[in-house]
């Protein structure tokens, strides 16, 4: 029996014996037939894909129609009246009313406004809420760069920025605190608070009750839902956040480039944006130097819009209707504890933990991202561009780093902010001079993350990985530098 034979018979052992124990996994059977047809390349190339956090996977038929649409007509740029014009609007407001039946947004009280990325959506609400001095920005430890960096839009405008720590070791806010910051306002002042609705780090899914109870205490709130909906349903009728970012390509792989920042109508009126472009206003004048706002999101949406990929929005979001999130969502759960439970059994021949994990260890109020570190025998962490080396060796793509996200790095890996003060990170230093300067024991983590192609095959193949970490006393010493976070 050849080495290939051995381990297709081991997979399917293990898979027989995942399926019986689980009988609801068979409800997710219309993932599996997805996955021979529209994700034949996974298997055709031997790849098993962990990133989806990074960036979700597009099922073949989606480029299909998304071709076969755009071929069937003519398509002109939409600022305009022309036939050509009028072909690519037509789409575009489809797709856009598309999007907001999809998260259940009514159009009387949302807006759609299309935005490069999640980055992009986030950037509007940063550079035009009207921070000024005496307002709050209030945001979570947990999250992206692109959220904390909203903190220099309020800083440049005098309002005060607070960060709401996590917690180790699940990584989650102390239900007990935040009320004391939400409470925390002053006379008549702008107030926003920014979280993720699920961590890019650790998969901690933060409770959308924030929503109402900042509400409550006059705050907005800026939903990071890049994370979330990939594979968790958000329901804009029952939760209302003012302003919620999301990149399209995180949900089902194709468009790239395209991003959502969904608006509550009286949230979006409050915004003043620092400038006009070309498509965000009915008229600007030289002489005058006067101009008029478009009205709803065509003043937010800066040029020309990516409008022969905006269809493909509409195509994927279908897709995932078809399929049903709660089957995506059921899915990913029954995998994502299954993994959990592999990295958290794994053990060195003498009993020690051959991994550690960065959040929760249980599957309560989480999604399948999950970050880990590998462990030598003497607890030292395994340094992760040695994982990522080896991972590449098997075909297998998963992310190392911090995430974009420094805050949930900073309290898994108890970093103080005296021990960040304690070095200097000057221009032309490189995150490796830092991380020596410091003395951390790592310099980031591992991050496997699930998706709606994702099988019991990549995690059996991931486990296998997973095993030959264990009893691993050293690692190579030619590993490349690491330049940035
Ligand atoms: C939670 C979260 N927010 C924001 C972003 C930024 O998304 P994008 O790079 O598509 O703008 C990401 C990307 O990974 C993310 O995970």
């Amino acid at each position: 029996m050849s080495v290939a034979d051995a381990d297709s018979r081991s997979i399917e052992t293990a898979e027989a014996s995942f399926r019986a124990e689980r009988p609801h996994y068979a409800d997710t059977g219309v993932l599996d037939e997805l996955r021979r047809t529209d994700f034949a390349r996974l298997d055709r190339g031997g790849h098993v894909y962990l990133d989806y956090t990074g960036g979700g996977l597009f099922a073949s038929s989606q480029l299909r129609e998304h071709m076969r649409l755009l071929e069937s007509d003519v398509f002109g740029n939409p600022h305009s009246i022309n036939p050509a014009s009028a072909a690519s609007t037509r789409l575009v407001e489809r797709a856009r009313d598309f999007v907001l039946e999809f998260f259940g947004g009514s159009p009387e009280e949302y807006v759609a406004i299309f935005t490069p990325n999640a980055t992009g959506a986030l950037r509007l609400v940063g550079e035009a809420y009207p921070f000024h001095a005496g307002d709050r920005f209030l945001l979570t430890f947990d999250n992206h760069n692109s959220v904390n960096g909203i903190r220099e839009f309020a800083r440049a405008r005098g309002a005060h920025t607070t960060y709401v720590p996590s917690v180790a070791p699940e990584l989650r806010v102390d239900p007990s605190l935040l009320p004391r910051y939400l409470t925390d306002t002053r006379g008549e002042h702008h107030n926003l608070l920014a979280f993720p609705a699920q961590s890019n780090f650790s998969g901690v899914q933060h409770p959308l009750e924030w929503i109402e109870h900042a509400h409550d205490h006059g705050w907005d709130v800026l939903l990071d839902a890049a994370a979330f909906v990939p594979t968790n349903r958000l329901e804009l009728g029952l939760w209302h956040p003012d302003f919620v970012a999301v990149s399209f390509y995180k949900m089902f792989g194709w468009p790239t480039g395209v991003g959502c920042l969904l608006a509550r109508r009286d949230a979006l009126a409050k915004l003043q944006r620092p400038w006009f472009s070309g498509g965000t206003i009915v008229a600007a004048f030289v002489q005058r130097q006067y101009y008029q706002s478009a009205p709803g999101a065509a003043h937010f949406e800066d040029g020309t819009l990516n409008y022969l990929n905006l269809p493909a929005v509409e195509i994927g979001l279908r897709l995932l209707d078809r399929i049903g999130m709660e089957t995506i969502h059921a899915r990913v759960n029954t995998l994502g504890r299954w993994l959990l439970d592999v990295l958290d059994t794994l053990e060195h021949a003498d009993g020690s933990p051959a991994a550690t994990i960065y959040g929760p260890r249980s599957w309560e109020r989480r999604g399948a991202t999950i970050a880990f570190n590998f462990l030598h025998p003497d607890g030292r962490v395994v340094d992760e561009r040695y994982v990522d080396r080896v991972a590449g060796e098997h075909n297998i793509s998963l992310r190392t780093g911090c995430f974009c996200n420094p805050g949930a790095g900073e309290v898994a890996f108890t970093i103080s902010r005296e021990t960040l003060l304690g070095g200097e990170f000057g221009a032309g230093m490189s995150v490796d001079d830092y991380v020596r300067e410091i003395g951390l024991p790592s310099g980031g983590a591992i991050r496997v993350s699930l998706g709606l192609a994702s099988n019991f095959s990549d995690l059996h193949r991931f486990a296998r990985f997973a095993d030959e970490f264990r009893d691993l006393t050293n690692v190579p010493d030619d590993l490349p530098p690491r330049i940035v976070c």
